[in-house]
């Protein structure tokens, strides 16, 4: 699994919003449409705004972007300040000059009767659009990559899942304490996610290091989801100093 080690995130960052930018430019030409996986959570921040700069300052535009977030919180209405739609909307959506109808979030605020349609909807969508070109990743402290905690199967697909106690403790400080975060998420699945035709996984920060380690140079394993990633052709880790410092 190849690892690209930046100084700092900044420029971690600017690295991989560059390759967006010259993906969406090259479809552009072709007259076809960029589909993005993204992320949220505090590691792809800089990545979004280094976006929007390139939209303001360097005239990228987005018309012919279409998007799919990886995750959202399970019962959390989508106008809460910790909801998904929310932090893609301030971090970027309303930012850039993309379509509404293009950006795709899995939508939580349903009965659960519904989520199973719901899901299997998700990946039909994706595959309209002739599937995601570019995946951008965070990873969770257990290895997870969108909500797939582990046990997360590699054949999985979008789904209803349980969130581990590990990520709803590092969620509770946004949420003002433990008992707000929800139980529950739908995330796209494993093999979702594999499907991508480039995958980039980014981490931060020596809180990070000792899963990045286990995830490149460990064993491919339900146990660190993100290890699966090692089975992709064309997936990458753009990580800083401090999360590479357990490499070997
Ligand atoms: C978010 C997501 C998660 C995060 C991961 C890291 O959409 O899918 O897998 O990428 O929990 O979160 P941060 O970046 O906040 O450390």
């Amino acid at each position: 699994l190849p690892t690209h080690v930046h100084v700092t995130a900044h420029e971690a960052s600017k690295a991989v919003a560059n390759e967006i930018a010259d993906l969406i430019r090259a479809k552009q030409q072709k007259g076809e449409y960029a589909v993005l996986g993204l992320a949220t959570g505090s590691t792809p921040k800089r990545v979004y705004a280094e976006l929007v700069r390139m939209h303001k300052e360097e005239g990228l535009h987005f018309q012919n972007v279409v998007t799919f977030n990886l995750d959202e919180y399970y019962g959390l209405p989508s106008e809460s300040l910790q909801s998904y739609h929310h932090f893609m909307q301030e971090n970027l959506f309303r930012h850039v000059n993309i379509a509404h109808e293009f950006c795709f979030i899995p939508d939580s605020d349903m009965p659960q009767a519904l989520v199973k349609t719901h899901c299997e909807q998700y990946e039909k969508k994706i595959e309209e659009y002739g599937g995601i070109d570019f995946q951008l990743l965070g990873i969770g402290r257990n290895g997870h990559i969108g909500f797939n905690e582990p046990g997360s199967h590699s054949s999985s697909v979008t789904r209803l899942i349980t969130l581990d106690p590990m990520t709803r403790s590092d969620a509770a400080v946004e949420f003002g304490g433990l008992a707000a975060v929800p139980r529950k998420a739908i995330t796209m699945g494993v093999s979702t996610i594999l499907k991508a035709k480039r995958v980039v996984l980014l981490a931060w920060g020596e809180h990070k290091a000792g899963i990045v380690k286990q995830a490149v140079e460990g064993p491919v394993t339900e146990f660190v989801p993100a290890s699966y990633l090692q089975g992709h052709n064309n997936a990458c880790f753009v990580i800083d100093e401090t999360a590479a410092s357990e490499l070997t």
